[in-house]
């Protein structure tokens, strides 16, 4: 099974799908490690209370963007993981992180990419008048939600919704796709190919997901 380790910077509920898949010993990764910007984040004493080892680099003990990175590469390393898993990690990165986890550091960002990346998605789609909302996970490459799309799932948008009730009916979603996402690049299913997300299979592996 793939290591994998899963960077939080809240609550953790993806961080917990994550984990509850890869209980099933069957499922090709498993969750070695959470880390979070966060000490405070809820999710780091959640991983913990399952056994998952656990680590906090806060941020706000570093004087650059790049201090603070190499103190987080530093933590992730400790764990040697295959893969890394961002689920709510909410800093920005610098190309020398993303370079050196390129083709193993996938995120979920909850719109259909590439429409509205950065935050507010939920407000964002219904302004848009959009009848369907989504999540997607993608490799992370240096612009922010830009990286080549491994998988997405989409909801309908339903009269009367506000961003709210999107947010908790497209958050189930994404608890069904990230296990599914993160398993297609565990097995290889899902490759990335000079910086491109490439299907092993032609066809079925978006429709197939949950
Ligand atoms: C999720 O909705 C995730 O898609 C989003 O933050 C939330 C984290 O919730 N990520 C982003 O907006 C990244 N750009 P969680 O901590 O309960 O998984």
């Amino acid at each position: 099974r793939k290591r994998v380790a899963v960077l939080i910077s809240g609550r953790g509920s993806n961080m917990q799908a994550l984990i509850e898949a890869a209980v099933d010993p069957s499922y090709p990764a498993e969750i070695v490690a959470v880390l979070s910007n966060r000490p405070d984040a809820g999710g780091l004493a959640t991983a913990a209370a399952q056994g998952i080892g656990t680590a906090a680099v806060d941020h706000r003990g570093f004087a650059s963007r790049e201090a603070h990175e190499e103190a987080l590469v530093a933590a992730i390393e400790r764990f040697r993981p295959d893969i890394v898993c961002l689920a709510g990690y909410m800093r920005l990165l610098t190309a020398d992180f993303t370079d050196r986890y390129a083709g193993r550091m996938i995120n979920i960002h909850p719109s259909l990419l590439p429409l509205f990346p950065g935050l507010h998605t939920h407000e964002r789609a219904l302004d848009a008048g959009m009848r369907v909302h989504g999540c997607t996970v993608h490799f992370v490459t240096a612009g922010m939600d830009e990286g080549p799309i491994i998988a997405q799932a989409a909801i309908a948008i339903e009269a009367g919704d506000t961003p709210d009730q999107l947010a908790t009916r497209l958050l189930a979603a994404e608890h069904r796709l990230y296990p599914h996402a993160l398993a297609l690049v565990a097995t290889g299913a899902v490759r990335w190919v000079e910086g491109r997300a490439v299907l092993a299979e032609v066809g079925g592996v978006n429709a197939a997901a949950p």
